[in-house]
């Protein structure tokens, strides 16, 4: 390309606001609430990017900016023009415009950095179109969980049966969680808001086989798992709730029972309210299809002793669509007085008519269909770990900072690291010692504190080394 050839840029004049033209074709559009954004950004840093039009003054580049101008009374704006550019050329250009700023991608840990960093000079960053809220929620649910720390992992396990190890506020058991000995040595007198699991998924898996676990029948899987939810019925609050991961598998023609019978037992046995479900998204591609479509999500049920604590707003996020207040009576989000969708639709009346003027930008609740929350299992190095982001959700939303939050089959201690980062107080118990070291290895890569044998205030560094020499001496 040459040099030498005009470009738009190199000749910038202010013209009048009246005599620049909007397009019909511009495919961009802004709400309100944007148009006030942009407008309170040109009152703060003033003009910086020039309008771009054709030579009959018809708006190429910069709608949302003239429609600021407008809102702010402004006479003039700086523009440039597009000279001899063919009608296909204005009209891809309309649409390049708005994409290529939009394709490009955010170094989230830069960005969160210079947000907080301008938030502590007490810059309004509101004017660069992010709000507090924006940051929150990068902190609560975004952020570390996703990245496995490289960890020692020793094939002879440095945990025993009956260690009980501190980390930091957290704590965790080698035990059994039928046992009421060991689930109350594990929680200390301290009574749980929310339990997490999820639990062996009766003869699917193996665990490591020195820990004693044996595979589950089906057949006998309520009545093996009595004794866990009896455990956590002891020492949960009032309004705590217990979450409970768990999926049959199939095999021929028919799908296992036993997770609708557990189901049953909590609310029909055991005296438990059946909440709610949550599906829990997993990924995954079909290789085959036989019989039965790939497994895509997972259930996570959630019982309760009575009326339970819930904090929704921990985990809105930020939409241009939220539905408005509009039944009567604060805080009623009911359709009807204006008639609901489906009847617009019986009507004839296309979704998107129906919703504008009903939603505006703001902060929406999420629906009980939960992301797969990124993370593999593999790099944990446990055969069935779920991701930290998974329990962190739960934990925000059904308990406060400091409370606890108890997983009976703590596997690789996911929810332990996940009441790390939600500055709650984990407890776990689990099984396999080996699965132990990982907890602690995991727990201790994360957060770089060490992990503290209850019994002689050892680290687990220094429980490895005097069990090892023990045991080639
Ligand atoms: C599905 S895995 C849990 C994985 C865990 N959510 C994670 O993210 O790593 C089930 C775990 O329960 C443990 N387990 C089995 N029976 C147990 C029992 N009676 N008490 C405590 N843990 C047990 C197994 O060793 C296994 O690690």
């Amino acid at each position: 390309m040459s040099e030498n050839r005009a470009w738009p840029a190199d000749q910038v004049k202010r013209w009048p606001i009246k005599k620049l033209v909007p397009s019909a074709r511009n495919a961009r559009t802004h709400s309100d609430a944007q148009i006030a954004q942009i407008a309170a950004s040109i009152r703060e840093w003033g003009w910086t990017i020039p309008i771009l039009v054709d030579e009959d003054g018809n708006l190429i580049a910069g709608h949302g900016r003239v429609l600021a101008a407008r809102q702010l009374d402004l006479e003039s704006a700086p523009t440039m023009v597009a000279r001899g550019w063919t009608e296909a050329q204005k009209r891809a250009y309309m649409l390049a415009d708005n994409r290529l700023a939009e394709v490009a991608e955010w170094d989230d840990e830069l960005l969160q950095i210079e947000l907080r960093d301008l938030q502590s000079i007490d810059f309004d960053i509101r004017l660069a179109g992010f709000d507090e809220l924006y940051i929150a929620h990068e902190q609560v649910v975004g952020g570390d969980e996703t990245a496995e720390p490289d960890i020692d992992l020793r094939a002879t396990a440095v945990t025993m049966r009956g260690d009980l190890w501190r980390m930091g506020d957290h704590c965790l058991l080698c035990g059994d969680c039928r046992s009421c000995e060991d689930v109350d040595r594990a929680l200390q007198g301290r009574h749980i808001q929310v339990a997490f699991t999820s639990p062996p998924y009766a003869q699917q898996r193996v665990y490591d086989p020195s820990s004693g676990f044996e595979p589950i029948k089906p057949s006998e899987y309520v009545r093996w798992f009595a004794p866990v939810a009896a455990n956590v019925a002891r020492h949960i609050n009032a309004d705590g709730s217990w979450f409970v991961n768990i999926k049959a598998a199939a095999e021929g023609l028919d799908t296992e029972l036993y997770v609708f019978d557990l189901v049953l037992a909590h609310a029909r046995e055991w005296g438990w309210h059946f909440a709610t479900e949550f599906c829990w998204e997993r990924n995954g591609v079909p290789k085959q299809v036989v019989r039965r479509f790939k497994n895509q999500f997972e259930p996570v049920y959630q019982f309760a002793r009575g009326d339970w604590k819930m904090r929704p707003e921990r985990v809105q996020q930020a939409s241009d669509d939220v539905p408005k207040a509009i039944g009567k009576g604060a805080g009623n989000t009911t359709w009807a007085q204006n008639g609901s969708l489906s009847n617009a639709a019986a009507q004839g009346i296309p979704g998107h008519e129906w919703f504008e003027g009903r939603t505006s930008p703001g902060l929406a609740y999420p629906g009980n269909r939960l992301p797969t929350f990124a993370s593999t299992h593999q790099a944990t190095g446990h055969p069935a770990a779920f991701p930290v982001g998974l329990p962190k959700w739960f934990t925000l939303v059904y308990s406060d900072p400091g409370e606890v939050v108890f997983d009976p089959f703590c596997g690789s201690g996911s929810t332990i690291l996940a009441a790390t980062h939600a500055e709650r107080c984990g407890v776990g118990v689990e099984l396999a010692p080996r699965d132990v070291d990982l907890a602690i290895l995991r727990w201790e890569a994360t957060t770089k504190g060490h992990a503290m044998l209850e019994e002689t205030g050892e680290t687990f560094d220094q429980v490895r080394e005097r069990r090892l020499n023990n045991a080639t001496t």
